[in-house]
């Protein structure tokens, strides 16, 4: 591997084998999200505890300081939004120029697997990856489902999974779903978790990473369930436990409570 590629892949993947990702790149397409109106605002206090993060040009511009900033994942897809009609018809919005200008560690884009608009997202995949790879800079492939939650199930989502490798992505993101060693044993390159809409309870998000993690997955990029929490700071805390010191969803949750009643009282 070109040392650039190998770099840039150290400073996602730490020494661990881990990762954690805190994706903010939700604007492209939905908007100000709830607690996401103002990302550098929402960033800041969480940045310690992150490993990369993953965000679009234009908030990266605006909202991060150069000098404060991860290792950042750069989201290059979109052209389309939750109002429009078919969020799975994206294209490529960001040029590798700008990308290198921008000092990125990767590129993040997703592909619509079994939509109207497969073909194109594949192509787009392969036309990037060959591009990036030529700066040795890695491509992060994200398994999208657009509005259709449901198809978070083992056999679709190791389908797309094992295209995104085999079509030269060097990590995968995709949703957790049941038997999730199904997806990760299909795939040749590392797997990150997504985390999906906020869930109801801290413990079923500690529940799912760490079932993620037991069955392969090498880390996280998980957004809402952390930044949409009463206690970010606290989630992220527990979140960081289970990726990288291997704690048990229960050993999180007394972290996660722990670090509440310190954030409370802040
Ligand atoms: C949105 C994305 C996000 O990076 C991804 O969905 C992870 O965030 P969340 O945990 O909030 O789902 O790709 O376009």
């Amino acid at each position: 591997m070109d040392w650039g590629m190998a770099n840039r892949l150290a400073q996602l993947i730490q020494p661990d084998g881990r990762c954690l990702f805190m994706p903010v790149d939700h604007g492209y397409f939905q908007g100000p999200t709830r607690n996401l109106e103002q990302p550098g605002k929402t960033l800041e206090p969480l940045l310690p505890y992150t490993d990369a993060v993953f965000i679009t040009r234009g908030a990266l511009r605006s909202c991060v300081h150069p000098a404060r900033a991860k290792p950042i994942i750069l989201r290059v897809s979109g052209g389309t939004s939750m109002v429009g009609k078919d969020l799975a018809n994206e294209g490529i919005t960001t040029s590798l120029e700008e990308a290198v200008r921008l000092n990125v560690a990767a590129l993040g884009m997703s592909i619509f697997v079994g939509t109207d608009y497969e073909k194109e997202s594949l192509l787009n995949l392969t036309t990037l990856v060959d591009d990036a790879e030529r700066y040795g800079i890695p491509v992060m492939a994200v398994t999208a489902v657009g509005k259709e939650l449901e198809k978070r199930d083992a056999r679709y989502l190791s389908l797309c999974c094992r295209i995104a490798a085999e079509l030269g992505a060097r990590v995968v993101k995709t949703y957790w779903c049941e038997d999730f060693e199904v997806v990760v044993n299909g795939c040749p390159v590392p797997v990150v978790i997504a985390g999906g809409p906020q869930v109801d309870t801290e413990l079923e998000v500690l529940q799912f990473v760490h079932d993620g993690i037991q069955r392969g997955a090498i880390g996280v990029n998980l957004g809402r369930n952390i930044w949409q929490n009463e206690f970010p700071v606290a989630m992220i805390k527990a979140i960081k436990a289970i990726v990288h010191q291997d704690a048990t969803p229960e050993e999180a949750l007394a972290q996660y409570n722990s670090a509440k009643s310190a954030e409370f009282a802040r």
